[in-house]
């Protein structure tokens, strides 16, 4: 079993969102899980043209840059931890970039049977919205989220237990395939709304549009 974290601190090792992020990976490891970490502040990351070329021909891009390839990774993984610090009550915008990037995932529930979890620290402790938002762009791809795991920046050391056993739980809810009904609900409703749009533009995105036939969506 996979799993990726992605880490959106710019501060990186220093990073009190990504120290508390490794222990969540420490309990991934206890249930016999492996994980990669990508770090975004090391990779290039380009804000979305809205060319919808991504739409037309699945998965191509113009832009040069690495979101293609962390796409792929996240299309490898069973389950994905979003990290970010709280930045103006929000993800950092490297991480918002990414999400902005893999609207493809949104029209065509790309993470279904995936599971995410989010961890996010602050200098306020004020995080519910933060992970809310984690959770909706989860949910958005069809991914089952399992919870999320908020600090402030200097009391990770308390939380250290919490993050340990999110990352049990992580890798226990994959083996189980575990469904969470409210969740399944919310999906559902995503995939109404994405059934109807990529009708009414399969001429504009025809592979999207193929992608929803081969499944028998339509
Ligand atoms: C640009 C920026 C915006 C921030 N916005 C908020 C905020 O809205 N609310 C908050 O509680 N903390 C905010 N903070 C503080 C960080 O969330 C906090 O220091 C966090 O723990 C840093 O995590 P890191 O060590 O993983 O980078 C902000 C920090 C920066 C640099």
């Amino acid at each position: 079993m996979k799993i990726l974290l992605i880490s959106s601190s710019p501060r990186k090792k220093e990073s009190y969102t990504f120290s508390l992020a490794k222990e969540v990976l420490g309990g991934c490891a206890c249930e016999g899980a492996e994980s990669e970490t990508l770090h975004l502040c090391d990779l290039k990351i380009d804000f979305c043209h809205s060319c919808e070329a991504c739409h037309k021909k699945i998965m191509s891009c113009p832009l040069d840059d690495d979101v293609g390839m962390i796409l792929e990774k996240m299309l490898k993984a069973d389950g994905i931890i979003l990290a970010s610090p709280n930045y103006i009550n929000l993800v950092t915008a490297s991480m918002k970039a990414i999400f902005e990037r893999a609207s493809h995932f949104i029209h065509c529930q790309r993470l279904l049977g995936k599971y995410v979890a989010g961890v996010v620290t602050s200098g306020s402790g004020r995080d519910e919205q933060v992970l809310d938002y984690i959770k909706l762009c989860a949910n958005a791809c069809a991914a089952q989220y399992v919870g999320g795991l908020a600090s402030l920046g200097q009391e990770i050391c308390g939380k250290k237990e919490d993050a340990f056993e999110l990352g049990k739980k992580i890798v226990l809810d994959i083996k189980e395939r575990k469904l969470f009904p409210e969740q399944v609900r919310v999906i559902e409703r995503f995939k109404e709304h994405f059934k109807n749009l990529i009708t009414m533009r399969k001429l504009d995105w025809p592979d999207e549009y193929k992608y929803w036939q081969d499944k028998c969506w339509l």
